[in-house]
């Protein structure tokens, strides 16, 4: 089935791009909202096929337009059936299980197909190994704002991927917000920022809102301070697309009070806590890549 053109123009998606079949192995947090993100963006698909281990699971995704949602409870060969006709399957299932997925499903991929995986810390050269040496693979890590259409997701392709077969997937992720195309070790770099970045970001909100009941506000009072300082200071950033650091500017006048605070900051290391903590997290993923 071929759903009407999108509101919305897809960067990477052009007029001569055939309406790709999309499968969702996994369709749970993440999986789950890349499918949301695609349906409302009204991304032009074929077919949009889901599975999930449990009918619970799959009832969620029932009823969202041109979804065909399976349980594999009610049908063990739910996965063989979803991938016979796809030409991008998503497997969105956790990391651990990626491998035996991969095995099971390699016979049932339709020729060309473009496996494209959200696990954190599964390499190229292990899917390869269980999907297929010739199989077309991607590595794709989003963060949680794609359930608002805000993620930012990396892309890294193996060398049996095309620039269309690169743009077909990247039309699948703007759906869910940016895109950013690297290479493997750029993955790994880039879930140390955006992939970690949410951590981080909702971290600092605790700290201020800490900081806010150290001044003296009810719990109420300071959350709304420090949550909404946060929004609207991100909404800033993105509608008037200044350099944070300028916007920082108008805010820290000389010798006035928010100068003192951000001195206080700075001599405390903050440039280089960044890059300590981004490093660890860098080891941590190399660490299990190499199956730590
Ligand atoms: N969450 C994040 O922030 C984030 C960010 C980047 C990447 N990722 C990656 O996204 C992947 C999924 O993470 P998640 O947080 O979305 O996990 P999740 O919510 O647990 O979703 C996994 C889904 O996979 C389904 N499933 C399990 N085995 C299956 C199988 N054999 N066939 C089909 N479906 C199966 C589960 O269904 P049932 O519940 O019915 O068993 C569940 O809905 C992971 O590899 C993770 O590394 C996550």
């Amino acid at each position: 089935m071929l759903r009407s053109k999108p509101l919305e123009v897809f960067e990477t998606y052009d007029e001569g791009m055939t309406a790709p079949s999309i499968a969702i192995l996994g369709a749970g947090s993440m999986g789950g909202a890349i499918l949301r993100g695609v349906v409302a963006s009204g991304l032009p698909t074929r077919s949009l096929i889901v599975t999930n281990r449990t009918p619970q699971k799959a009832a969620e995704l029932t009823g969202l337009a041109g979804v065909t949602s399976v349980a594999l409870a009610d049908n063990p060969r739910g996965n063989h059936d979803a991938v016979a006709d796809a030409d991008i399957v998503l497997i969105g299932v956790k990391p651990v299980m990626v491998a035996d997925l991969l095995r099971d499903i390699a016979s049932s991929l339709k020729p060309g197909a473009i496996v494209v995986s959200l696990a954190a810390g599964t390499t190229l050269a292990t899917m390869a190994a269980a999907a297929g040496e010739g199989v077309k693979i991607v590595r794709a890590m989003p963060n949680t704002p794609a359930i608002v259409r805000k993620a930012v997701t990396g892309l890294a392709a193996n060398a049996q991927c095309t620039p269309a077969d690169i743009a077909a997937v990247s039309a699948v992720f703007e759906a869910v917000g940016t895109v950013i195309k690297t290479d493997e070790d750029g993955i790994d770099r880039l879930s140390t920022i955006s992939g970690s970045g949410p951590a981080y970001v909702y971290l600092l909100i605790e700290q201020l809102t800490q900081a806010a009941l150290h001044q003296g506000f009810a719990l109420k009072d300071a959350r709304v301070m420090a949550e909404q300082t946060f929004i609207g200071a991100a909404a800033l950033l993105d509608a008037t697309g200044d350099d944070p650091a300028e916007l920082r500017r108008r805010v820290t006048s000389p010798k006035g009070t928010t100068e003192q605070a951000i001195f206080v900051m700075q001599d405390a290391g903050l440039d280089a806590m960044f890059i300590t903590a981004t490093n660890a997290a860098l080891a941590r993923a190399r660490e299990l890549a190499a199956g730590a």
